[in-house]
């Protein structure tokens, strides 16, 4: 999608895809499958123990693996555990500026967006607002709260007190907990990701793990969306039964699986090299941007690829519409991530350095041309 997408001529940084070559254990695995024809439904019995293995050395922490389901991609988990646990027409709590089919992949479903956006501090950096999440939740009609954590795009990683503040509201509210761990593999240097489910949680507190449900993937961590795969993580036995419950709905793509248990279980040294060119390329991303965009406002990353940049300054009505026909480089539309992202860009900058540099030349050209 990402390179095909637009004209030849338009350097692609929008969509949630890296560059990078695929791992060759996932290859193998792959071609393996392909080579004897294995192309059937899928057996995602052994998910749960290749996540545990990589969930265990990363985080410290190993589901019950009979709490580990496929479903064919994040948001279709999502969207089906809303649909088990929600009546039609209730509310779900959001944090913008957020990934948008949070917006209307919840709206399709029938369910109401409620808003309780992401503090922004006087230095750019983001947090959660315990109190509008609070509010929020008290709502009429709201039965659940959807976490992105880490946070696309602000590329926050969300501290364990940011977290059990989050648990005691929910708690207290009665509501469904879901968080979206899916960039969590992709957690950069000097950030530690913590699952939601591996918190201690407060034992006033621990009967949320009934309503918690986390989803995670090896889709972005090893740049594999298109095989479809991804996990959902049951708090508890109750929980189970309903992801157990919705099955057929959940089915993945058997090579998804595939290549899913092969990332996870020997993937690690690939991924090691991915966070380490990312690193570099956030602080790249910087010393660029002040050199052909200084007006830009820019807080590196803590997790992922994705670098949220503000463009107000520029004084453009649309900045990714000036980019792309002005520069033509492509780049997600800031106010797609809810009405605080607007005069705001997300980058894609999981890719070479030289293309890293091409796309903010080229960016910084575009304003110069329409100045
Ligand atoms: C926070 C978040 N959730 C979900 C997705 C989509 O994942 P999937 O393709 O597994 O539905 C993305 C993709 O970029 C994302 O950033």
């Amino acid at each position: 999608m990402k390179w095909t997408r637009y004209p030849a001529d338009v350097l692609p940084a929008w969509v949630a895809e890296m560059d990078f070559d695929l791992a060759e254990p996932i290859k193998d695995a792959v071609r393996e499958a392909i080579g004897i024809g294995d192309c059937g439904y899928p057996n995602a019995l052994g998910l749960g123990d290749a996540y545990g293995a990589f969930a265990g050395e990363r985080f410290g922490w190993i589901p019950d693996p009979r709490h580990v389901f496929a479903t064919p991609d994040v948001m279709t988990g999502i969207v089906e555990v809303i649909h088990e646990v929600t009546p039609h027409g209730s509310g779900i709590v959001i944090n913008p500026p957020v990934y948008p089919p949070f917006f209307y992949r919840l709206q399709m479903s029938g369910r109401r967006v409620v808003e309780a956006p992401l503090r922004r501090d006087a230095g750019g950096r983001y947090h959660l607002d315990p109190a509008a999440v609070d509010a929020a939740l008290a709502g009429d009609g709201v039965a659940a709260y959807l976490l992105c954590s880490p946070h696309n795009p602000t590329g926050r990683v969300w501290s364990p007190d940011d977290l059990a503040a989050v648990a005691e509201i929910c708690a207290r509210r009665g509501v469904f907990l879901l968080v979206d761990e899916i960039h969590a593999p992709l957690a950069l240097p000097g950030a530690t990701h913590v699952p939601f489910l591996s918190l201690d949680l407060d034992p006033a507190v621990w009967e949320l793990r009934r309503r918690t449900f986390t989803f995670t993937s090896a889709s972005k961590g090893w740049n594999i969306p298109g095989l479809k795969c991804g996990l959902a993580v049951a708090g508890h036995d109750e929980d189970a039964r309903v992801l157990a419950k919705r099955w057929e709905a959940l089915l993945a793509s058997h090579i998804g699986v595939v290549a899913t248990e092969a990332a996870f279980r020997q993937g690690g040294p690939w991924l090691d090299a991915v966070l380490g060119q990312l690193d570099e390329n956030r602080g790249l991303l910087a010393k660029l941007l002040a050199s052909h965009l200084p007006g830009v406002g820019y807080v590196p990353p803590e997790a992922s690829f994705l670098a949220w940049l503000d463009c107000r300054d520029l004084g453009l009505a649309d900045p990714a519409g000036t980019f792309l026909d002005a520069g033509r480089v492509a780049l997600s539309p800031g106010g797609d991530f809810g009405e605080q992202g607007r005069a705001f860009v997300r980058l894609n900058m999981g890719t070479s350095p030289a293309l890293l540099e091409e796309i903010v030349r080229r960016m910084g050209a575009a304003v110069q041309s329409v100045s």
